[in-house]
C-alpha cells in the first residue's frame, strides 16, 4: 500500500487538490490517503472542505489575524514536523504557489518522502509578480521529484531550469476536473443565498469583482476601488458584485470606498459552489485571481486581469484574458469597451479551454500507479 499524504492551507489549493483527493480515494486497495490542512486559511479552506465533503486527517490550525509571512512560514515548517513522523507518508502531494505550498514541500523534503507538486512550471519570471508565490513557485519546482504541469507552456518552464523531462506530466489543471464536478450541480440546484441573490440581480448586467494579490495591496487597490466606484457611479443599470477576500488589507479599503453605493453588492467571500453560479451569471469578471482567469474561459466569460504580469498566459493567448494592470483609468476605459462594444465583448466570450479537459486527475494516478509498480517490480527483481 503506497502512502499518499496531500497538504494544502488555502481555498484555491483546496478547490484544486480536491478532485485529486478523491481520484486517489477511488483506490483504497492501492492508495492509503491522508490529509493535511495547515488552515493558512480558516473560513475560506473550510467552506471548500465542506462542499466537496473531504475530512482532514491532521489540521494545524495556524491562521492568525492579518498574519505575516515570517511567522506563517515557520509554523508550517514545525507543524508538519509530527505529521509527516507519524504518518510517513511515501508520497507528498504540494499544489500551486502559497506559504503552505513552499513550507510544506521543504518540511516533506526534510522527511525523506517523494514530493509530487500539482500545478507545476508556472513562471513570470519576475520574483516580485505575483509576491511571494513566484519565488514559492520556484522553491517548489527545485524542492520536488516530480512536477505535475497543467500545460505544454508550463512544462516548457520546467525544462528550462534543467528539470529531468521524465519527471514531468502535462495534465491539464485540476481546477477543471473540480469544475466539471461541480457545475451541473451548482447550476441547477442554487443555495438558498443565490437565490436571494439571484432576486436582487434582476435582469441586470453584473460585472463580477474579486482580489486580493499582496503586490496590489494599499495603493493599487485604492486604484481598483476608484476605478470601481466611477464605473458603478456611471453604469446605474448595472450590478457591481464583489465578493470580498478576508484579508484586512483588501477588507478596509474595500469597504473604505464602495460600501454605500446603491449598485455595488460587497458580500462575503462565496462558497465555490456559489461563486461559480456567480460567473456563471456575470457578463464579465475583473480579478487579480489565478484560479478565476483558469475557471472563467470554460464559461466564456470574459476577464479583465488587474495585475501587470501573468504566469498563465495561455488564455490572454487566446484571446479571453486582457491584463489590465491597476491604473484607474485603464481599468474604467476597459470595462467600459469590452461592456459597450459588443463586436470585442463576442469575440472575449468564445468558450475555450486551454487549461485542462477535466481528466488531470486521472492522468496524476495513473502516473503514480506505474512508478509505484515499476518500483515494485525492480524491488522484486533485487
Ligand atoms: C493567500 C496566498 C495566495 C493565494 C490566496 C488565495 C500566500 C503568501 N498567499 O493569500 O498565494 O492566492 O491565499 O486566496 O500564501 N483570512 C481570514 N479567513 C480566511 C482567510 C484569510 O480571516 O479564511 C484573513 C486573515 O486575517 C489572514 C489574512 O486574511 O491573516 C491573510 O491570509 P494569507 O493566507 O496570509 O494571505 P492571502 O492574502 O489570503
Ligand atoms: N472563489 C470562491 N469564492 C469566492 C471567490 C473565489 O470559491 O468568493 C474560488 C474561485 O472559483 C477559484 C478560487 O476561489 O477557484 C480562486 O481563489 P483566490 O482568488 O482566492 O486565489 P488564487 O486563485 O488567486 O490563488
Amino acid at each position: 500500500m503506497t502512502k499518499n499524504l496531500f497538504i494544502f492551507g488555502t481555498r484555491p489549493e483546496a478547490i484544486k487538490m480536491a478532485p485529486l483527493i478523491k481520484a486517489f480515494q477511488k483506490y483504497p486497495e492501492l492508495f492509503d490517503v491522508k490529509i493535511c490542512v495547515t488552515a493558512q486559511h480558516r473560513e475560506m479552506l473550510d467552506q471548500v472542505l465542506n462542499f466537496f465533503e473531504i475530512t482532514a486527517d491532521y489540521d494545524l490550525d495556524l491562521m492568525r489575524p492579518d498574519q505575516n509571512l515570517y511567522t506563517l512560514t515557520a509554523n508550517i515548517i514545525t507543524g508538519m514536523k509530527p505529521v509527516l513522523e507519524a504518518f510517513q507518508p511515501d508520497y507528498v502531494f504540494v499544489h500551486g504557489d502559497t506559504t503552505t505550498t513552499m513550507a510544506g514541500s521543504i518540511a516533506s523534503f526534510y522527511s525523506g518522502a517523494k514530493v509530487c507538486h500539482v500545478e507545476a512550471g508556472l513562471r513570470t519570471h519576475n520574483k516580485w509578480s505575483p509576491f511571494p508565490e513566484e519565488i514559492n513557485r520556484q522553491i517548489t519546482g527545485r524542492i520536488c521529484d516530480y512536477h505535475f504541469a497543467p500545460t505544454k507552456t508550463s512544462k516548457q518552464n520546467l525544462l528550462q531550469e534543467n528539470i529531468k523531462e521524465d519527471t514531468i506530466l502535462v495534465t491539464g489543471n485540476t481546477v477543471i476536473d473540480a469544475l466539471h464536478h461541480s457545475v451541473e450541480r451548482v447550476i441547477h440546484e442554487p443555495s438558498t443565498l443565490i437565490q436571494g441573490i439571484s432576486k436582487t440581480l434582476g435582469n441586470k448586467e453584473v460585472v463580477l469583482v474579486t482580489g486580493h494579490r499582496r503586490e496590489n495591496h494599499g495603493d493599487g487597490f485604492i486604484r481598483i476601488c476608484e476605478a470601481l466606484k466611477e464605473i458603478a457611479i456611471g453604469n446605474k443599470n448595472r450590478i457591481i458584485v464583489y465578493p470580498v477576500h478576508l484579508n484586512p488589507k483588501v477588507q478596509e479599503p474595500v469597504n473604505r470606498i464602495l460600501a454605500n453605493i446603491e449598485n455595488v453588492l460587497l458580500i462575503e467571500p462565496m462558497a465555490y459552489q456559489d461563486f461559480i453560479w456567480m460567473m456563471n451569471r456575470s457578463k464579465i469578471i475583473i480579478t487579480d485571481s489565478g484560479g478565476v482567469q483558469e475557471e472563467a474561459p470554460s464559461l466564456g466569460k470574459p476577464v479583465l486581469v488587474m495585475r501587470d504580469t501573468t504566469e498563465r498566459p495561455e488564455a490572454v493567448e487566446a484571446g479571453t484574458v486582457v491584463l489590465v494592470g491597476t491604473n484607474k483609468d485603464v481599468i474604467v476605459n476597459e470595462t467600459l469597451d469590452l461592456l459597450n462594444n459588443t463586436k470585442r465583448f463576442e469575440n472575449m466570450s468564445k468558450l475555450h479551454n486551454p487549461y485542462g479537459d477535466g481528466k488531470a486527475c486521472e492522468r496524476i494516478v495513473d502516473f503514480i500507479t506505474k512508478l509505484e509498480g515499476k518500483r515494485k517490480n525492480t524491488k522484486n527483481i533485487v
